[in-house]
């Protein structure tokens, strides 16, 4: 293709893009980014241009753009089974369900494959209100857990429940956001108020027995709030004595995007009795996992229950593949070391840039959470626009989230190199040097 008719592809495709899609589908960019091509830790437009990819598709991409391994696998898969639905066992589908046994912590051992992380927390919540006879989950203020009408009731965020109804079973907790906290207390001192606020939740908002308790461990598009080290241990503490089951969503933290594990409740030393898991599972294409303790899967029952596309034969292949990668590459050991490389980075930029209020994460989910003034924390919701497009121009992609849309979020390939690290962090600089 000429270099004008690569140009004009990327204007026709952003042009129909705006035509034929809901605008509820929306891009990141005053103008959208079409992007032709991936390789590893990189991405590439219509004209050629290069990106370091700070974002993975959404922290998803652990492995890199178009691994050969995980190409292959879903070649060989395509062009030997690609789908017969859940109604029969395929040696995918038992093979992956076998390995999130051996890789998930605990006794969380039986999985029930869907085809988003919406759906792996549909699962989990059925399943926990099965198990348990109880109908309401205690679910987090900031969170976010995907976009059905349950997973938006879950979500703790006025602008991803778009207009509907807060289902009744779902009641909310305060965030343990300790740079915002809900109480005002500083942590240690603060006693981790926000964990023990679940028992007078759990006694003025339900009837005083719970079905569950879903939270992500570390809160990725709340702008990747980390939990205090004694969060977890005590929020589940109460929520088990009220009868409820512990659900952790790792679906942004899952496969060893917080480093030095595969899954981020293991840094809390709390096992989860059910746990949901989608993006980084098969490197990109599409797939959801609810997985739970053998008894409490069990109290699902065996009436009709269908996923015509989970577990899909080709998205199983490329999710073996990826967590094969992850192994002989040694990726939760390179996310720990060039994570706490790249935080390193970060704590730099916010000694330089006052804009910087905050920087939080684990191991490669790293963020800055922009703000006006240090000591009111008033939001930078603007700067964070900005920071964006200045970063897209020198070649680098980064994520946005937050309530308040004013934090930068970092979550590249998990097989990313201290160099690339090193600069991608010189771009991000520049473009905060670029602010007014
Ligand atoms: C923590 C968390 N849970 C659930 C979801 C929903 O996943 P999906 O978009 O695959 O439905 C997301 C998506 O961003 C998420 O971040």
């Amino acid at each position: 293709m000429s270099e004008q008719a690569q140009k004009s592809r990327s204007g026709e495709i952003v042009d129909k893009h705006r035509r034929y899609l809901f605008e509820a589908v929306f891009n990141y960019y005053e103008t959208p980014l079409p992007l032709q091509r991936g390789r590893g830790v990189h991405l590439y437009d219509f004209d050629g241009r290069e990106y370091l990819d700070f974002f993975a598709g959404i922290v998803t991409v652990n492995v890199g753009h178009c691994h050969p391994r995980v190409t292959r696998a879903i070649q060989e898969q395509a062009e030997t089974l690609q789908h017969v639905s859940t109604l029969y066992p395929t040696a995918p589908i038992v093979e992956l369900a076998e390995k999130l046994a051996q890789i998930t912590p605990g006794e969380l051992s039986k999985t029930y494959f869907t085809n988003s992380g919406t759906e792996a927390n549909e699962t989990a919540v059925l399943l926990a209100q099965l198990a348990t006879g109880a109908q309401t989950i205690v679910a987090l203020r900031h969170s976010y857990s995907g976009r059905s009408s349950v997973a938006r009731s879950l979500s703790g965020q006025s602008v991803w429940k778009m207009q509907s109804n807060q289902i009744a079973s779902v009641v909310h907790a305060p965030a343990p956001y300790c740079y915002r906290c809900p109480f005002k207390l500083t942590y240690p001192d603060c006693g981790v108020a926000c964990a023990e606020d679940i028992e007078e939740v759990v006694a003025t908002t339900t009837p005083g027995v719970i079905a569950g308790f879903l939270a992500e461990t570390i809160m990725g598009a709340g702008g990747f709030i980390v939990p205090p080290p004694e969060y977890f241990p005590i929020a589940v503490e109460i929520i088990r004595r009220h009868g409820g089951l512990f659900i952790a969503d790792e679906v942004q933290t899952g496969f060893g995007r917080t480093g030095g594990a595969w899954f981020g409740i293991e840094h809390w030393g709390v096992e989860p009795d059910i746990m949901t898991m989608a993006k980084g599972i098969a490197n990109g294409s599409p797939l959801g996992a609810t997985v739970a303790r053998a008894d409490i899967a069990d109290e699902f029952g065996g009436g009709f229950s269908i996923s015509t596309f989970g577990g899909n034969p080709m998205s199983c292949a490329a999710s073996h593949a990826s967590i094969t990668v992850i192994e002989e590459e040694g990726l939760l050991d390179n996310a720990a070391a060039v994570g706490a490389h790249l935080r390193q980075r970060l704590e730099e930029l916010r000694e330089r840039f006052p804009i910087i209020g905050d920087v939080r994460g684990m191991g490669l989910m790293q963020a800055l959470e922009l703000v006006v003034d240090r000591d009111t924390k008033e939001p930078a919701a603007d700067a964070a626009k900005q920071i964006m497009e200045e970063t897209k121009a020198r070649g680098l992609l980064v994520g946005k989230g937050g309530l308040y849309g004013n934090v930068i979020r970092v979550g590249p390939p998990l097989n990313i190199t201290a160099e690339q690290v090193d600069e991608g962090v010189e771009k991000l600089s520049a473009a905060l040097a670029a602010l007014p």
